[in-house]
């Protein structure tokens, strides 16, 4: 009661007003930790307990968006920071961060970037140059008919999760929801590592590593917004893995 009232202090409130962090807060996780720092022969004062510090979720910066109109129009738009916050600047008195797209060219060549890519003289920085991208908005075209928009951040794992989503529904015949909820796998060349999304199955994973792949498991891979053109209806397909996305069913 006692710990729980400490966070009610802090952290609940009209929620017209304030944004009530009920998912950090009924975490089971941060409930445990609460529950172990109960000591069960003496009581805690309450000076000693204090609101939790609770992780804010912060998405990973890029944004991806796609859409198709009534008449037809399509955009398929990416657009990026690259880090978290950038380059940590804000333009003074107009309120924006700037990016750190540097870190996309090659800082050094042949070490690794924020996304652990290693790259060579071919993107290294030079005037006028500019970095090379993994963002990959896509428009796929049958018989130069719009047939599908996919796109999604992630760093290098755009372009995987693109490859993906669009294998899912041009080989393996999928809705576009299905193929966007399917689990996602990364590899990048460097590290030697297959991220796999935590929903492959353990067997799978097992599986992998029994023929010499190093896995290792990622909570999420990629944010897909898509849209398949399926007739004259349109499917649009948001990402599960999102919170507060409405899905195409
Ligand atoms: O252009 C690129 O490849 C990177 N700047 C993209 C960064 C990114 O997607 C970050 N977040 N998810």
């Amino acid at each position: 009661m006692r710990r729980f009232f400490a966070d009610r202090s802090e952290y609940l409130g009209d929620p017209d007003f304030v944004k009530v962090p009920l998912t950090q807060l009924l975490n089971t996780s941060y409930i445990a930790e609460l529950r172990r720092s109960i000591d069960p022969v003496r009581a805690t004062p309450s000076a000693a307990v204090h609101p939790g510090r609770l992780t804010v979720h912060e998405s990973a910066e890029t944004t991806h968006y796609s859409i198709v109109d009534a008449e037809g129009n399509t955009v398929a738009v990416t657009y990026t920071l690259n880090g978290g916050y950038g380059s940590g600047v804000t333009a003074t008195g107009l309120g924006f961060l700037l990016n750190n797209e540097m870190d996309d060219f090659a800082p050094k060549p042949g070490r690794p970037n924020l996304y652990g890519l290693i790259q060579g003289e071919a993107n290294a920085v030079a005037p006028g140059k500019t970095p090379l991208s993994s963002m990959t908005p896509s428009l796929v075209l049958q018989d130069d008919k719009l047939y599908m928009v996919v796109g999604t951040p992630g760093g290098p794992t755009i372009i995987n999760s693109v490859l993906q989503v669009i294998l899912n529904v041009l080989d393996y015949h999928m809705n576009m929801q299905e193929a966007v909820d399917q689990p996602r796998i990364h590899h990048q060349w460097l590290p030697d590592t297959l991220f796999v999304e935590k929903t492959v199955s353990p067997d799978t994973i097992e599986a992998l590593k029994s023929r010499g792949y190093a896995v290792k498991v990622n909570n999420q891979i990629g944010e897909m917004a898509a849209i398949l053109v399926d007739g004259g209806w349109l499917q649009g397909a948001a990402d599960s893995r999102t919170e507060s996305t409405a899905k195409g069913y």
